[in-house]
């Protein structure tokens, strides 16, 4: 019998498990920035919703990079995202989202070090390319919250 056909690139199932984490996350702050979009309030509100709005299109986009990476090393993407936190203040949402930043930027760096020592470069260039923008959103939500 033919063995099976799988990817050239094999990682282990401690690094496919974190790629799923990452899935989780990003799932998370797409929904999660979205509905902030859709339920901010006040008038610095009119400052910051259009931000939500293209920050949660970002990570919907990170969402689809990663699972398309985890399913080519033979993960199935979960469907499942981390738990959400709308908030109702801009107070409350903001500073959700620049812990979420954070725990991304930790989580990534985590997974850039754990592709790297796998000899898994196109996962540590994708990560590279995605924390740089996670530490972009960190930035934004540290100037914003500043401002309340
Ligand atoms: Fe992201
Ligand atoms: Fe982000």
């Amino acid at each position: 019998m033919a063995d099976k056909i799988g990817p050239v690139t094999k990682i282990s199932k401690e690094l496919l498990g974190l790629l799923n984490d990452a899935v989780a996350r990003e799932l998370q702050v797409s929904i999660q920035y979205m509905w902030q979009h859709v339920q901010w309030s006040g008038v610095k509100g009119f400052a910051v919703h259009n931000e939500f709005q293209s920050i949660a299109v970002a990570e919907m986009k990170h969402a689809e990079a990663i699972a398309e990476r985890l399913f080519y090393l033979g993960g199935i993407p979960t469907t499942k995202p981390t738990p959400i936190f709308v908030g109702t203040t801009l107070k409350e949402m903001i500073s959700q989202d620049v812990k979420d930043e954070e725990g991304a930027i930790i989580l990534y760096k985590q997974i850039i070090a754990r592709a790297r020592s796998e000899n898994d470069e196109t996962t540590v260039e994708l990560f590279e390319e995605i924390l740089s923008q996670e530490e972009d959103h960190h930035d934004t939500f540290t100037t914003l919250l500043e401002d309340l």
